[in-house]
């Protein structure tokens, strides 16, 4: 939500800062700009659109300087225009600044200014913080460290800013407060981004700013204070992210290569953490917890959007096999309700970002009632994983595509190998059970490399629902889930209206929209309510709906009952989410082609919802 990046040191900052706002764009991209210092002082470039539309416009134009920051905008307060988008300048024009997040008190500071003389350019609570950062440096008289500081005190909200000074043009002010932000160490040289994509072309060493810490740079040196001026020692990272996962490697969307790396996510995410000769689960980050799992009252899962779909699917398969209670919880209606949470609770959160704002507060809400907070989480050092006492990364690798899609399904392994851990520990699994289980689970990434292979069938498909208005999902058991998340990629990327639900609630409802005009997707392989999703599907027929449905291969019986079928390969039911899941991304992303909507970077979505 809003990408940040700023340079300083040796090279020229133009087109370091350039490329590292197209790789973040995928945070943000109704506006773009990018500020720069350089002798005739501070110049700046600013457009509403892509990042492409700011390179074009500044062709040609002056960009030598090598101090400077830029910024790709996800709109919050005020439309994508050329004058909302970052950077955004102080009064006397002395100060560039850029920030990511919401400035909550934006109002109350605004007014107070605006009767100090201060007059606006924009409608955003950004342009507030660097008027009043100028301001308080003209008060005081202090450095632009101390009056960055003085402000933060003053600011309700989340932010994540960089400010230069066109009178100091050798340094750049980095602050952050629940908004990410990653310094990369170079050779006299660092650079700053939301996350380490823009960096790591230049430098795998990474500092991750914490909470209420300001940085101040030059091109030689780094110091990190608090906000209340306590001096930091920053702790320089090894970054294990490799550049060619930043890019497309010849998909033509980042969406379509994520889907097709979900063998090798899956892999990745499963290696070290089963013995299938032994049938046992090893998950380093939960083993200081093993008296707390034996003895949890209760499992609630909270998150938000496919994450929560991941959750649900934890909640079959922790139910089933560890007998523990579960509940499974949007992250922001739990943070506003008064959730009955004790010290015998166990939470565990689920994010790809590890940023997502609602996620946070649940998750602070929780801990402050004494609940274990475990994470599931995919970016490596984000805010979550420094918020959690324990729990396991995805390894899914950076997700681009705003839509998730590796990301799910490294999620609903995780939670699998959790719930495996935990009937491990409370003995609530036979043995023999379980090593069947995790001899299986070993094997899915090569049953989800079969699944990949029903991209032909999907583009068929696709032509058929592409004029749709609406799209029904159905699905029982852990297929339900599956059409959720089917449903909710359909509609995120191709913006067909569409809805998922229990196959058998449908008779409560959503039987009133079947004509011969709606696509019905069914999850329907062989699981041990196969029969009921068969009398679903009937159902469906008889009132002339287009049914599509996904089965297990060879599965003749609903061939005949059925308008098109998606066959997958047979699996255990626990890991019908990992399989059936794979097509639906498919049929999602050729119906989007087909409509020729943008698939990686769909319209008023965002990677990472960093604001409420
Ligand atoms: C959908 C999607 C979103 C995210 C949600 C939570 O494709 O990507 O629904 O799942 O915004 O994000 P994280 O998992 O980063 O907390």
């Amino acid at each position: 939500m809003c990408g940040i990046v700023g340079y300083i040191g040796k090279q020229q900052a133009w087109p370091i800062i350039l490329k590292g706002l197209k790789r973040l764009e995928y945070r943000g991209y109704d506006s773009a700009g990018i500020a720069f210092v350089s002798s005739n002082g501070i110049t700046s470039y600013k457009k509403a659109g892509k990042v492409s539309v700011l390179e074009e416009f500044a062709d040609g134009k002056d960009q030598t300087g090598t101090v400077g920051i830029g910024h790709t905008r996800w709109a919050t307060h005020g439309e994508p225009s050329d004058k909302n988008a970052h950077p955004h300048f102080s009064g006397t024009g002395r100060l560039a600044l850029v920030h990511n997040g919401i400035i909550e008190n934006y109002a109350v500071i605004k007014e107070t200014l605006i009767n100090g003389g201060h007059s606006f350019l924009s409608d955003t609570d950004t342009e507030v913080l660097v008027h009043l950062i100028e301001d308080i440096q003209q008060a005081e008289q202090c450095d632009l460290t101390e009056a960055v500081r003085l402000t933060l005190t003053q600011v309700v909200g989340a932010y994540a800013i960089v400010v230069i000074d066109k009178e100091h043009p050798n340094q750049l002010v980095a602050a952050r407060k629940g908004s990410p932000m990653v310094i990369g160490v170079g050779d006299d040289e660092y650079i700053i981004g939301s996350d380490a994509s823009p960096i790591i072309e230049y430098t795998k060493d990474i500092i991750y700013l914490k909470d209420e810490e300001i940085a101040t740079i030059t091109p030689d040196s780094i110091e990190i204070r608090t906000v209340d001026n306590e001096i930091q020692t920053p702790f320089v990272h090894r970054l294990e992210l490799k550049l060619e996962m930043l890019e497309k490697a010849g998909y033509d969307h980042f969406m379509l290569k994520e889907i097709y790396e979900q063998p090798r996510s899956i892999r990745d995410c499963l290696r070290g953490r089963i013995s299938p000769s032994e049938g046992t689960v090893q998950l380093g980050g939960l083993k200081d917890y093993d008296e707390k799992l034996k003895n949890a009252n209760r499992i609630i899962i909270i998150a938000c959007g496919t994450s929560w779909h991941a959750g649900l699917v934890g909640e079959y398969l922790i139910e089933n096999y560890a007998r523990i209670p579960v509940e499974v919880e949007y992250a922001s209606e739990f943070r506003y309700r008064n959730p009955v949470v004790s010290e015998k609770d166990i939470v565990i959160a689920i994010s790809q970002s590890g940023e997502t704002a609602d996620t946070m507060a649940a998750i602070e809400l929780a801990k402050s009632k004494g609940a274990l907070i475990l994470g599931i989480c995919n970016v490596v050092g984000s805010s979550i994983t420094r918020l959690t006492d324990g729990g396991a990364y995805t390894h899914a690798g950076p997700e681009i595509g705003v839509a998730s899609t590796k990301a799910f399904t490294a999620q609903v392994t995780v939670i699998s190998l959790m719930a495996f851990y935990m009937a491990q520990l409370r003995e609530t699994t036979s043995p023999t059970v379980l090593k069947e289980l995790i001899t299986e689970l070993d094997s899915i990434p090569t049953l989800v490399e079969k699944c990949l292979a029903t991209e032909e069938a999907t583009k068929y498909i696709a032509e058929e629902i592409k004029d749709a208005v609406s799209c029904l999902f159905l699905g029982r058991g852990t297929g339900f889930p599956v059409a959720l998340e089917g449903a909710l990629k359909l509609k995120e990327i191709s913006y067909i209206h569409a809805e998922g639900y229990p196959a058998a609630e449908m008779k409560h409802g959503p039987i009133a929209l079947i004509d011969d005009e709606l696509p019905v997707v069914v999850v329907a392989t062989k699981t041990s309510s196969y029969k009921k999703v068969l009398s679903n599907i009937q159902e469906v027929k008889a009132r002339k709906g287009k049914v599509i449905a996904i089965i297990t291969e060879g599965d003749e019986k609903i061939k005949k009952e059925a308008d098109f079928v998606i066959e997958i390969p047979d699996a255990h039911e626990s890991y019908l989410p990992l399989l059936a899941t794979v097509p639906l991304q498919l049929l999602s992303y050729h119906v989007a082609l087909l409509r020729d909507c943008n698939v990686d970077q769909p319209r008023n979505l965002a990677k990472s919802v960093t604001v409420e």
